[in-house]
């Protein structure tokens, strides 16, 4: 099996060296935090994802996963060094390189010999390409031996999702591995050889390609959730059942059913920032990706829309004033304390500016919305559960589609609200059953 350095322990780094552990490899996971390094080798995971504590605890246990803070002695003791580190979108839409391009460099000034260094983090097409610019940049200014030391750069993409990284990762749909040289393609496969020998997909393809596969497989799932989006607004225009629509659709092969749910509009720390970035790659080489260009602006008037449509909902322009909203759920989806580009910042910033207070619950990202929707703080009240929330409250907006929220109990939500106002922003309920319990009630396309 593999000896690997993954550099960079947040969301996809962890899970990354934790999973490739469990597949038998011997992983060290670096991070620059010494505070979320510490806490680690206590066992204390710094992130929320179902399964990944045990995972960790487990592979601890068998002692082939360890944390340190020591990034060259990291690279020294193993082959092949993974950089996990974040990529942050720059004011122009342009994937922030910075981390990336630091971690290539110290691994660079470490190595003492033949390493295989894989691009995890999603990165811009010809990055893989720039970091062996870095590498061999460092390894010229160290001289001597270390010039002529040999190195790979592979671009390895994730697909995780957040709330089921773990099942994802050990279970992918495919594994990609863009590299160059028949030495550093044997060794990808035995660090996947749990994948590999099994039925999983595994594309081997070069640099350039690996890089594309990872953009345009987000940026497809950005505009089919958009498309879907603008389907259900018509709907409603029409008379249309959007959930009918999409049911419809995706049993066509082609098309199928995944991602055909509407709503708020997508979040999270890969859609938004995945969409930038190959939007602006696109602009840069004068060949405009005008389908992604037009579903980041669409998403954008999803968010805004939403907060319309309650406005309206509640009795047209200027009802929001005085009006308290109980929200229910901030995170981008269900499952994560994530509250990166959630359609929730938008609106509830929106409805606040529109005069409304908020009471506002989640399961997990409370923690995180003190600091996400600071700018409203004195607007919204935090509560310890969903019914608390709806105490005193004109209506009701559902979020995000954590388990909890799908089951209210109707009866206690009809005599908590002050209102009968019901905004299932995820369409998770029947509007019969609903509208039967005397509420008013209002999804997204039907
Ligand atoms: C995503 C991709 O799925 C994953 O392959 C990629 O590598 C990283 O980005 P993640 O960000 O964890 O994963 O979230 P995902 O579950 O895909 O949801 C993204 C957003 O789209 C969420 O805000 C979700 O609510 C929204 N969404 C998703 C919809 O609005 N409708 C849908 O039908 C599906």
């Amino acid at each position: 099996m593999a000896k690997i350095a993954v550099i960079g322990t947040g969301y996809v780094g962890l899970v990354s060296g934790a999973c490739l552990a469990d597949f038998g490899n011997h992983v060290t996971c670096v991070d620059n935090n010494t505070e979320k390094i510490e806490a680690l080798k206590k066992g204390i995971i710094p992130i929320f994802e179902p399964g990944l504590d045990d995972v960790v605890a487990r592979t601890v246990k068998a002692g082939r996963l360890v944390f340190t803070t020591d990034l060259a002695s990291a690279v020294q003791h193993n082959d092949v060094a993974f950089i996990a580190v974040g990529t942050p979108p720059a004011d122009d839409g342009s994937a922030d390189l910075r981390y990336v391009e630091q971690v290539a460099r110290e691994i660079a000034r470490a190595m003492n010999k033949y390493t295989v260094v894989v691009d995890k983090s999603t990165v811009p097409v010809g990055t893989a390409r720039k970091v062996m610019g870095w590498i061999t940049e460092e390894l010229g200014k160290r001289g001597g031996d270390a010039a002529h030391l040999s190195f790979d750069v592979v671009s390895n993409p994730e697909f995780l999702r957040e709330g089921s990284a773990v099942q994802d990762f050990t279970h992918p749909d495919r594994v990609v591995i863009g590299a160059e040289s028949e030495r550093a393609r044997e060794i990808m496969k035995d660090v996947y050889r749990a994948l590999y020998l099994n039925e999983t997909p595994y594309i081997e393809t070069n640099l350039e390609t690996a890089e594309m596969i990872k953009y345009a497989s987000n940026a497809f799932l950005a505009v089919k959730i958009t498309f879907i989006n603008e389907v259900a607004n018509l709907c409603e225009k029409v008379g249309a059942n959007v959930q009918d629509v999409a049911k419809a659709m995706g049993r066509d092969g082609r098309i199928g059913a995944k991602f055909l749910h509407p709503g708020p509009g997508y979040g999270g720390s890969c859609f938004p920032k995945d969409t930038q970035a190959m939007a602006r790659i696109g602009r840069d080489y004068g060949e405009p990706l005008s389908l992604v260009e037009t579903t980041i602006m669409a998403n954008e008037r999803q968010k805004q829309r939403m907060v319309h449509k309650i406005e309206m909902g509640l009795g047209g322009p200027g009802s929001l004033k005085g009006k308290t909203i109980a929200i229910l759920g901030l995170a981008f989806k269900p499952n994560t304390d994530d509250m990166r580009e959630s359609p929730a910042i938008t609106i509830c910033e929106g409805l606040v500016q529109r005069g409304a207070q908020l009471r506002a619950f989640d399961p997990a990202a409370i923690k995180e919305a003190q600091w996400r929707l600071e700018s409203i703080k004195n607007s919204i009240v935090y509560t310890n559960d969903e019914y608390e929330a709806l105490q005193g409250s004109d209506a009701l907006v559902i979020l995000t589609e954590w388990n909890q929220f799908r089951n209210l109990d109707l009866d206690r939500v009809r005599s908590l609200l002050r209102a009968p106002y019901f905004f299932d922003l995820r369409n998770v309920y029947k509007r019969k059953e609903v509208e039967e319990k005397g509420f008013m009630y209002v999804a997204v396309g039907k």
